[in-house]
Order: C-alpha cells, then structure tokens, then sequence
C-alpha cells in the first residue's frame, strides 16, 4: 500500500492505482478532461514529495509541448508505488468546467511506454 497525502490528509492506496482515480475515490474533485489519455493536462499535480523517477513518454511529451515539464505532472500517467505527497492544481470546484470529465480506465491509457524522467 501506497500513502498519498493531499492537502494534509493522508490516506491508503492499493499499489498501481492510477494516482487520477486514487484521488478521486478519496473525495478529491480532480479535473480529467480527456478521460486519462494524457492529452488535456487537467489531471494536472505538482509533487511535494515522492516524485516517480519514471514517466510515460506521452506524459512526457505532453508536459514538454504543453510547457509543464518539471513543473507538474499528470495524475492520470502515475501509478502509486510509493508514499507521495501531491498538491492538486485543477478541479472542478476552482475552474468552469460542470464536470470532471470521463473516467480514466483502471489502468494507464495509451499502453505505457516508461522512461526516465528527464529532469
Ligand atoms: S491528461 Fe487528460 S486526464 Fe490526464
């Protein structure tokens, strides 16, 4: 099991969940406006602690064009394996957006492909 603290609440994730829905059943209103296939960036998280050393290169080459790498991270591309601590950056609660958006499916889309984070 995973901790993940948001907020300075902390609370148990199974390992591999993806981080986007991890936060969501825990009541956190996150944004995913693309349903998880790295293209929006709305899932959008900024690591306090516990950064993964790993990224999948869509994640990768989204923060890269969306001008983000090294300054977020997408939920939707991180799956807990270890203790974080993560400052959700978009939700539905302080933007226009009615509604989260589709849910992400159980796990990482597109098919990951890991690299090392480049940073
Ligand atoms: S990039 Fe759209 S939900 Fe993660």
């Amino acid at each position: 099991m995973a901790k993940v603290t948001v907020d300075g609440t902390t609370f148990e994730v199974e390992d591999n969940k993806r981080l986007v829905l991890a936060l969501e059943e825990h009541g956190i209103d996150i944004l995913h406006r693309c349903g998880g296939i790295a293209s929006c960036t709305t899932c959008r998280v900024k690591f306090r602690s516990g950064e993964p050393t790993q990224m999948t290169q869509a994640e990768r080459n989204r923060l890269r064009i969306s001008g983000l790498l090294g300054i977020a991270r997408l939920s939707c591309q991180i799956l807990c394996q270890q203790d974080m601590e993560v400052e959700v950056l978009m939700r539905v609660s302080n933007t226009e957006y009615e509604s989260a958006g589709q849910r992400p499916q159980p796990e990482i889309t597109p098919e990951p492909k890991w690299i090392n984070r480049p940073y």
